[in-house]
């Protein structure tokens, strides 16, 4: 049985396309285990890359979105560190004031300069009026880096229905439509100068799983984050425009406590300071990237997950968070009925 067998593969191999359909199939295969290994993010999936001189390799200036809290604000402070000059954009002018203050005061020789911009007014009067504020900040400086990173992922853990239409629209403004005017308002001088880098938060819940029901809209914004990423990199790589969209899943910041009791997942969770940490290390590495080790472990693990599995799981979650919401909201509704504690924090 064994002899018959060898004769076969032996007189198999005398047959000419026999050598091209197994050198197609080895390439087919290489292609694939690249692809994995792109997928992973080696060879940086244990250790983020070397950090690079991004004020020398980029430009003198970094523009921030949202820097008055969480991710951003942690960005903010670590690009200073690296001595870049940091333009703060933000809607809360005590809040801009504040980290400016402290940038300054924490990093000798660093600047600063503010932009007043509620981002939900993009594209009405009203944005237009801090749109040209910021393009006229941008357009005098050596603007080599942009965080687009403000984002809102309110309301919560609501069916589509349940929210009126001006709450979508909100969230598209700030989230989409904020993150692709800014974009073009820095990319005119990066070209002129033939450098920069943008990078644009997305989310782990469009690149680590399948479905994120009941944060939809959110979730929408988050994919378009991705895709306008993904094709800005392939259009403006040749200008020497290195664009990214950074994918993290759960870090402890406002925005995380208020969607869910992130510290349950603790060790997958980290403080907004170490992810931007990471985060900054990735800027010019790769279209798209997972910055935090943790998060990269989780979003291997989820790979394996059947999709229908990741679907019930993630409703199963999201319902028992609307469930909370909802009681939350009755109580403040009734001010004398005592709610049901902290773990959540709503800010309009
Ligand atoms: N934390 C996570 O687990 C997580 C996971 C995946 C992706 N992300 C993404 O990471 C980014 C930062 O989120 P975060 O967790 O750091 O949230 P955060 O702590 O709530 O910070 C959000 C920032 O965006 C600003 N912002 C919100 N609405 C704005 C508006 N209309 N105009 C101008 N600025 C506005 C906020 O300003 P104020 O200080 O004035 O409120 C704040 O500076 C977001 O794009 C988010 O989608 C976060």
């Amino acid at each position: 049985m064994a002899v018959h067998h060898a004769t076969d593969i032996q007189q198999l191999q005398r047959l000419p396309w026999f050598h091209f359909l197994a050198a197609l199939g080895a390439l087919y295969l290489g292609a694939v285990t690249l692809r994995l290994l792109a997928y992973l993010g080696l060879p940086n999936f244990l250790h983020s890359p070397t950090p690079t001189d991004l004020r020398r390799r980029y430009g003198a200036w970094a523009v921030v979105t949202g820097p008055t809290s969480g991710i951003g604000r942690s960005m903010a402070f670590e690009l200073a560190r690296r001595g870049l000059n940091v333009v703060l954009v933000g809607r809360d002018p005590g809040k801009l004031r504040d980290v400016s203050d402290t940038i300054t005061k924490t990093h000798a020789g660093v600047q600063t300069k503010t932009v007043l911009f509620d981002l939900a007014f993009v594209s009405t009067a009203q944005g237009e009026e801090a749109m040209r504020r910021l393009r006229e900040v941008v357009d005098g400086l050596d603007v080599g880096l942009l965080v687009n990173n403000a984002g809102v992922a309110k309301p919560c853990a609501v069916y589509l229905h349940e929210f009126d239409v001006d709450a979508w629209v909100k969230m598209i403004r700030v989230n989409l439509w904020a993150l692709t005017e800014v974009t073009a308002a820095v990319l005119p001088g990066m070209v002129a100068r033939r450098r920069g880098a943008i990078v644009n938060i997305g989310s782990g819940s469009t690149e680590a799983i399948p479905s994120f029901p009941l944060y939809t809209i959110y979730a929408a914004t988050k994919r378009y984050v991705s895709q306008f990423s993904r094709s800005l990199y392939v259009e403006y790589r040749s200008k020497g425009i290195h664009i990214q969209c950074q994918a993290p899943l759960f870090v402890d910041t406002k925005m995380a406590s208020s969607v869910a009791k992130a510290k349950r997942f603790s060790p997958f969770v980290p403080t907004s300071d170490a992810y931007a940490h990471a985060a900054v290390r990735w800027i010019g590495h790769g279209a798209l990237c997972v910055p935090n080790a943790g998060h990269r472990v989780q979003r291997c693990l989820a790979v394996v997950v059947p999709d229908c599995i990741h679907d019930w799981l993630r409703l199963r979650e999201h319902l028992r968070q609307r469930a909370l919401f909802q009681r939350l909201r009755s109580a403040r509704a009734a001010p004398s009925t005592p709610t049901i504690g902290t773990t959540f924090r709503e800010k309009s």
